[in-house]
């Protein structure tokens, strides 16, 4: 995981550190475990590290006076060794030569440590990264890119790395395998930028080199060449980016996640917008692919988190619509499993980020049996949009709280809106559809107005220490969004269970310290889910239901839900009422809500 960051002064007069720092800023979302920033001084290895986020790094760089051009810089997510000062990149080597940082994971490093250190090299951390760091100061012998090639033939695993030398101050060194890795040119100032995701870059435009696996780039104020692992140059193929102004601010909420949850109406509102063309929804992304969408036999969807919950609600509604089999796959899981020969797949990969390594790698191994590829992305600069056939932009602008509420309902929307395209191009009945999925913002704004009930139940729920989730049908899978909204941002134990399996064993837990929030979304199986509450109830479980009636027998904790002709589309103001629900615990108990502990925006360790 990890954000890793590199910055050289051309004719602007950009300080190095800070500009390292704003641009660490911004790659937070990849972790924040610990943050530093590396420089070479007058000969000699310059660090300042902190564990905790980048907002300790710049008060303890604020006030020095070293006259730089160049910096490197790292915001981390823990893999190798705890979080200590030792374990902060950038990492040194053993004859003080070097400062490396890291993304991703060196698979072999105990060999690889256990090699140096027979050769008598001393190591001060936990991390592969030293592994890597001091490697390449071993096989140094005045030819650095010569010293990294060899070291990339000796390690194994997924990685990206930034470093710099004393004997070469005003050069940075780069190279990538499975991770991703930026170089951009400043097309004013020409400074350059190195990172690990470019939307960090200052505001300008750039010419932009994204690293292939393998290459080695050396960067200068005037020179990038790259050189591919048999050490010869390669061409520099430069795609022009445009960064604009970074506009996230909180808007006066508390919270980015607040007020995250509140743009969800006027961002559903234009999605919806955007893809009404005569009285239908359409992709224009998809516009030559009918012949694709014929063929297709099998819808696979690859997610992981809150993303592959988008899939599992919307799967219904996608084998509705298209009359073909969808599955849903963990991407974690997806490439150790089994897959029957499946020809004619469609595949939809999900993913806020387009950077998330589990997705990426099980997008990878079948990418070539694919019909046709569609990314769900909220990045349009990510690896999974530049490797995907089609690309349909989540439009939900940055989304900064690391637990995902906006770009989630986006996704879900666009699976649903997705639906209805493919069963225009199938010519498979839609048209009862269309009206309520143009509901959905009002569906929304409803919800919305509810927060202060919602608030009022989630302060009295606080207390307690273990819940359950849960629903039937699509309602299930909105359990299992909100169990995970609740976790990640309270630290609470919460489970999501089908009702009906409750029965079958979880049933053995309840008491009168256990919460259950039910969802009662699905007018068809609501009166069996009802029946599961007061087996509950029975057994002196406290109940919360998110619903229409009230019912008195069971709990008299009942919050009136929106009523939108079809059950299909009520996952949405559901999963925003578990949102809220789970926003106003986190607060109630004192959570750091928009950066939990453990936890990264971009998850890039499979
Ligand atoms: C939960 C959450 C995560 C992400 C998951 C996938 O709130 O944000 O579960 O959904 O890490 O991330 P992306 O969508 O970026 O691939």
């Amino acid at each position: 995981m990890c954000g890793i960051y590199g910055y050289i002064q051309s004719k602007s007069n950009k300080k190095p550190l800070e500009t390292c720092l704003d641009g660490l800023q911004k790659l937070q979302y990849r972790g924040y475990d610990s943050a530093g920033v590396a420089s070479i001084h007058k000969g000699t290895v310059l660090s300042f590290k902190t564990v905790g986020k980048v907002d300790l790094l710049s008060a303890l760089v604020k006030d020095h006076k070293y006259e730089l051009n160049t910096a490197i810089a790292h915001t981390r997510w823990a893999t190798h060794g705890g979080l200590s000062a030792e374990n902060t990149h950038p990492q040194i080597d053993y004859k003080k030569s070097i400062a490396l940082v890291h993304n991703g994971i060196i698979e072999n490093y105990l060999e690889l440590k256990e090699f140096l250190l027979s050769k008598g090299v001393a190591f001060t951390s936990e991390t592969d990264t030293e592994v890597i760091t001091n490697l390449i100061a071993y096989l140094y012998k005045g030819d650095l890119k010569k010293a990294i090639a060899e070291a990339f033939k000796r390690v194994q695993g997924s990685f990206a790395i930034v470093l710099i030398h004393k004997d070469s101050p005003e050069t940075i060194f780069a190279g990538a395998r499975g991770c991703p890795l930026a170089v951009g040119i400043c097309d004013t100032s020409k400074d350059v930028y190195i990172s690990s995701d470019t939307s960090s870059f200052s505001e300008s435009s750039y010419s932009t080199y994204f690293m292939k696996n393998d290459e080695i780039a050396e960067i200068t104020s005037t020179a990038l060449t790259i050189y591919a692992s048999d050490g010869k140059v390669k061409k520099n193929d430069l795609s022009t980016i445009i960064i604009s102004k970074d506009e996230a601010s909180k808007d006066g909420y508390d919270h980015y996640m607040h007020k995250e949850i509140h743009e969800q109406s006027s961002l559903s509102a234009r999605i919806l917008k955007k893809r009404m063309l005569l009285n239908t929804f359409s992709f224009k992304e998809l516009e030559n692919d009918n012949t694709f969408i014929e063929q297709m036999e099998h819808i696979d969807v690859i997610a992981c988190g809150s993303s592959y919950h988008a899939g599992l609600i919307a799967k219904e509604f996608l084998e509705e619509m298209t009359l073909t089999p969808v599955t849903i796959h963990l991407a974690s899981e997806y490439r150790y499993a089994k897959h029957l020969e499946k020809k004619n797949t469609v595949a939809i990969i999900i993913s806020q980020s387009g950077e998330t390594a589990d997705t990426l790698a099980a997008f990878r191994c079948k990418k070539e049996s694919f019909l046709l590829s569609i990314a769900l992305c909220n990045n349009d600069t990510s690896t999974l949009t530049r490797e995907t056939h089609r690309f349909i932009p989540l439009m939900a602008k940055k989304e900064v709280s690391v637990c995902s509420t906006k770009a989630f309902t986006s996704q879900l929307l666009n699976l649903y809106l997705l639906g209805i395209h493919f069963s225009n191009v199938l010519k498979i009945e839609n048209k009862s559809y269309i009206e309520e999925l143009s509901n959905i913002p009002l569906a929304i704004d409803d919800v919305l107005s509810k927060e202060e009930i919602i608030k009022k139940y989630a302060e009295t729920y606080a207390c307690y220490p273990y819940f359950f989730f849960t629903g039937r049908g699509n309602m299930y899978p909105v359990s299992m969004e909100a169990a995970l909204k609740l976790k990640e941002i309270s630290y609470l134990p919460a489970e999501a269970l089908p009702a009906g399996e409750m029965k079958h064993g979880p049933i053995a837990l309840i008491d009168e310290n256990l919460a259950t929030i039910a969802f009662l979304g699905t007018e068809k199986t609501a009166p069996k889910t009802l029946s599961n509450l007061s087996e509950i109830k029975a057994r002196d479980g406290k109940v919360l239901i998110f619903g229409g009636d009230t019912h008195p027998e069971i709990t008299q904790d009942v919050i009136a839900m929106y009523k939108n002709g079809n059950d299909t589309f009520a996952s949405i103001p559901y999963c925003i009422a578990g949102q809220i629900f789970s926003y106003f615990i986190a607060k109630k108990l004192g959570k750091e809500i928009d950066f939990p502990r453990n936890l990264a925006k971009s998850v890039t360790v499979e």
